[in-house]
């Protein structure tokens, strides 16, 4: 039976368990950081980005942005790039050469052996300026909040097309060197590097319970 968005609602109004299969992948979705060499169709990757755009953003404004990478060629110098910055901090803080080759290492092929790469950033442009700091962080913040929802729209999507995805924080590290080995538009800040690909690996995760994360008042 199909059933319009009203009569959803109306059907899931009280506190019974929705038999929706949401919740299943809510609960299922891992960070997946092995994949197979098989591509990511194009019409999937866009179906992913379309499902992030409908996540919720302050003001509506969707201060998301992505570059979506699926050319090996690319892949391969982002991951060099970055790579070279890791070393040079890695260097200052006086880690071992073989722990930060180690490192380096890891990172490359996290990079190169995803099927494809998103790298998510923000823009300021359409959202509120402020002359103060105190509310033009609040305003940054908000802008970071929503791209982050909408990461995670993106990442239940691809559970939901049966691909892995991981959220790298790296790019938080190296916005430079992002933004100028894609030449993204001067605005994007980029705050992830979401790598993609159908899973080679499975995962487990437990949560901690419920008390000790919430408060009820
Ligand atoms: C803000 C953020 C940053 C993360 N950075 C990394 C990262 O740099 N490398 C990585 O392997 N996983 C990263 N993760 C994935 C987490 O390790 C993962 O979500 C967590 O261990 C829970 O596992 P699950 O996603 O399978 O439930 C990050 C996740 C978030 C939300």
């Amino acid at each position: 039976m199909s059933m319009t968005i009203s009569t959803y609602q109306s059907s899931h109004s009280q506190a019974t368990p929705p038999d929706s299969i949401l919740l299943d992948v809510i609960r299922t979705r891992r960070s997946i950081r092995r994949y197979t060499r098989q591509p990511v169709p194009r019409e999937v990757l866009e179906a992913l980005l379309t499902a992030a755009s409908w996540s919720p953003s302050a003001h509506n404004r969707q201060p998301w942005r992505f570059a979506a990478i699926t050319s090996a060629a690319v892949q391969e110098t982002l991951a060099r790039q970055m790579g070279d910055r890791l070393r040079a901090d890695l260097r200052v803080d006086s880690v071992p050469p073989e722990a930060i080759e180690q490192d380096a290492a890891r990172s490359y092929s996290r990079i190169t052996g995803a099927a494809a790469l998103l790298v998510a950033c923000l823009s300021l442009v359409d959202m509120d300026r402020y002359p103060d700091a105190r509310r033009a962080q609040a305003e940054y913040l908000m802008a970071a909040q929503s791209t982050a929802m909408a990461v995670q729209n993106l990442l239940l999507a691809a559970h939901a097309y049966g691909l892995g995805g991981c959220w790298m924080c790296a790019p938080l590290f190296c916005p430079d060197v992002v933004q100028e080995t894609l030449a993204l538009p001067a605005d994007w800040q980029p705050q992830a590097l979401i790598t993609l690909g159908y899973p080679a690996e499975s995962k487990t995760k437990s949560r901690e319970p419920l008390e000790t994360r919430v408060l009820w008042r």
